[in-house]
């Protein structure tokens, strides 16, 4: 048995030291220590010799297969090694001042229509604002009209923090009102209409598929003077979509509720993939929901400090809340919401702005 050992100890390092890649490291590894290879063999050959030299040579035969063990994993360390400098190519070789082939990044696509909508609205004379992401119930739901217990909140499916009282923003609206106790003293002391859009990131509960994410993106709107109306509503709301979308668009109004809006629509755009005759992206009806809006209610402009309880309707405006997941998602035509948020580069890396 000791004779059989050696002999294959000496095979053993003849085979290894001509082995080079992992390929044969593997292939050698296989002929010695699977369950055909040469130590099994040996075990095999160890239940036939006579018991009293059972022990020594079962001994031999562990130590061998140790022995071996140990040095193959040395081995697939230096090809691994070997390896690795063959791919980055040695220290001593590298040139830092060589022109390197990077890869640029770029803005993700969300990023992209956010900028778009911010330029055309800041060309209508609209202020940008930025609000938190975490807020307080009061401007997420009390400040809308939409009271503690109140069955709307139904519609919102919104994660509360252990902090008491403060949430993960489930809709842009929630600035609505800081916004209108910002600008309120200008529209009223200089006649300055308020116009803001305000984007961000909203969260909800959502069971997540193709069309449905728990974060997404909106970007609000709201526009208040005195007079204005529905008219003026879908005026900016077309515009704003014909650039977008580099076309004219036809828009029409449903009707909607949410407790901020008083009337409360839905904005519907003729899709414009078939130009209204029906196509599957439009599920055969020629139009596509694209943006919630309305005539602010008198309540929501009382607490924001711009209509007072004698004067209720002096000022009046429209609010939009537009999907910008949704627009990023029509104007790119991404089929998969979760694109978005996986961040794959080869997805994300596709989008430029115009
Ligand atoms: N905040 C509403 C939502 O996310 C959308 C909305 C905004 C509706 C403004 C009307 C006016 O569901």
């Amino acid at each position: 048995m000791k004779d059989r050992i050696n002999e294959l100890k000496e095979r053993f390092a003849s085979e290894l030291s001509a082995v080079s890649d992992q390929k044969s490291l593997e292939d050698l590894r296989l002929a010695f220590l699977s369950k055909k290879g040469k130590v099994s063999e040996l075990m095999q050959e160890l239940a036939k010799i006579p018991n009293e030299q059972k022990k020594e040579a079962g001994q031999l035969i562990n130590t061998f297969k140790q022995e071996i063990s140990a040095r193959f994993d040395a081995k697939m360390e230096e090809i691994r090694k070997m390896e690795e400098e063959r791919l980055i190519g040695s220290t001593e070789s590298y040139d830092e001042s060589l022109p390197q082939k990077i890869k640029r990044g770029s803005y993700h696509p969300i990023t992209l229509v956010q900028r778009e909508l911010e330029d055309i609205f800041e060309s209508m004379g609209f202020d940008v604002e930025d609000y938190s992401e975490i807020v307080d119930d009061y401007h997420c739901f009390e400040a809308l009209n939409i009271p503690p217990f109140h069955p709307a909140r139904d519609m919102q499916d919104t994660y509360y923090l252990t902090t008491p009282n403060q949430l993960l923003k489930s809709h842009t609206s929630a600035a609505q009102n800081a916004i209108m106790h910002k600008y309120g003293p200008l529209l009223k002391e200089k006649g300055r209409p308020i116009r803001a859009v305000f984007p961000g990131r909203c969260f909800r509960n959502e069971a997540i598929d193709a069309c449905h994410e728990n974060t997404f993106f909106q970007m609000e709107g709201i526009m208040i003077d005195k007079n204005i109306s529905i008219s003026n509503l879908i005026y900016f709301m077309k515009t704003m979509l014909s650039e977008v979308f580099e076309r004219d668009v036809t828009v029409r109004l449903r009707p909607g509720f949410f407790p901020f809006v008083e009337p409360g629509f839905e904005l519907d755009i003729q899709c414009l993939i078939c130009g209204g005759d029906g196509c599957p992206s439009c599920k055969n009806s020629g139009w596509l929901e694209l943006c919630p809006c309305g005539m602010i209610h008198p309540n929501v402009l009382k607490y924001g400090g711009i209509n007072t309880e004698e004067n209720p309707y002096e000022y009046t405006g429209f609010a939009f809340g537009l999907g910008l997941t949704r627009l990023a998602m029509m104007k790119y035509g991404v089929k998969d919401i979760r694109t978005f948020n996986e961040g794959d580069l080869n997805a994300l890396s596709q989008f430029v702005s115009k």
